[in-house]
């Protein structure tokens, strides 16, 4: 067998953990090669692919980012370098003319869908789930969103000391898109007093009354708040479309936003700090690096079984697989009845809302 391996999308940490179990799983099975395609889908269309063998997996476990490189606009059904020109048929012949019997696709919902359409064409495949967002649809974690959590919790912790030092409101945007995974997993964790997310669009109203009774009470406040969040009846705050995307809007500042909006209804000075792609950098924590051995290593079954056009995923405990079409282009919001919410608001956190 020769199976093809791709990272697409934005990276996230676990990627190369996920790299490697594929690898090694597969190299195990006697005469089974393995491929790497450079930069995602933008390997396909242009031809660069290298081939994986143990020594060019090994000692990448800790390391951040991809070693094969990724893209977050290459798209074979509309290639940016094309003037959008769908190049599928031949990206599907270049396919066919390396003898790949399959390709595993690690990325979020936009290379799932990718990856969909490919399969429909007749290329076998197999899907990952990667994002820091943690919003792909039939899985509860994506590798990623541990260590973003992990980075974003360290963050508060620090806010945390420097808030209570001049006695300021303190508040820290979080990255995750639509989802407010990122921001409530966090928030919990880093002792957050208010926690804003998009499933939630806060009143400001509320969120000045928390800061106000604080500062009579504890003198400083933490807010962790998630990019997609919103005021109620407000809009989305982005920071730049980028139009060859598959992608456009990226949402960013909503922290900045809230500081000017709160500033004049509390007693205090208000500081925003932003962390960006610190989120997505570095490497794994131990859980991520294990979920992502996990799902490479599924995912190297899924091959070896023959069983295409399915996704990993992580069910409970459990590893698991979906039908790719299960996945395609969809994401997954925090629901208003998630436990981890009543768990806020039981323990006198807010989200900016009255608790449901
Ligand atoms: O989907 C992962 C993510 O990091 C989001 O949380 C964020 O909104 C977006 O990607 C940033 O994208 P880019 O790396 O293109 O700026």
């Amino acid at each position: 067998m020769r199976v093809g391996i791709l990272t697409g999308g934005g990276d996230c940490p676990g990627l190369n953990a996920v790299i490697r179990a594929v690898a090694r799983s597969l190299i195990q099975l006697d005469g089974t090669e393995v491929i790497g395609i450079e930069q995602g889908f933008l390997g396909l269309i242009e031809r660069r692919v290298r081939p994986l063998d143990l020594d060019s997996v090994a000692d990448i476990m800790a390391t951040g980012g991809t070693i094969l490189g990724t893209h977050n606009k290459a798209n074979p059904f509309g290639y940016f370098g094309a003037g959008g020109a769908d190049v599928s048929e031949a990206t599907c012949a270049y396919v066919r003319e390396l003898g790949l019997d399959a390709i595993v696709v690690i990325g979020g919902d936009g290379s799932m869908a990718i990856a969909h359409q490919l399969a429909a064409r007749g290329i076998p495949v197999v899907g990952c789930p990667k994002t820091i967002d943690n919003d792909l649809a039939h899985t509860d974690r994506s590798f990623g969103f541990d260590t973003a959590v992990a980075i974003v919790t360290e963050a508060l912790d620090r806010l945390q000391t420097t808030g209570r030092s001049h006695g300021r409101v303190m508040i820290l945007e979080t990255m995750g898109r639509y989802a407010g995974w990122i921001a409530l997993h966090a928030g919990l964790a880093g002792g957050a007093d208010i926690i804003l997310i998009p499933e939630l669009p806060y009143r400001l109203d509320e969120v000045a009354r928390v800061c106000r009774e604080r500062e009579a009470r504890e003198h400083y406040t933490l807010i962790a708040i998630a990019e997609g969040a919103r005021p109620e009846g407000g809009q989305l705050t982005v920071k730049e479309r980028i139009e060859d995307s598959p992608e456009p809007i990226r949402l960013g500042g909503v922290g900045n936003v809230l500081r000017t909006q709160l500033e004049p209804l509390v007693g205090c000075e208000v500081r925003t700090t932003i962390l960006g792609h610190v989120q997505r950098g570095g490497p794994p924590t131990p859980f991520d690096r294990v979920l992502a051995t996990q799902y490479g290593h599924a995912a190297a079954q899924l091959v070896a079984q023959g069983n295409f056009n399915r996704v990993v995923v992580l069910r409970g405990t459990q590893i698991e697989s979906v039908p790719l079409a299960d996945v395609a282009g969809r994401t997954r919001n925090v629901p208003l009845d998630h436990p981890l919410l009543r768990t806020a608001w039981d323990t006198g956190v807010s989200t900016g809302t009255a608790p449901l």
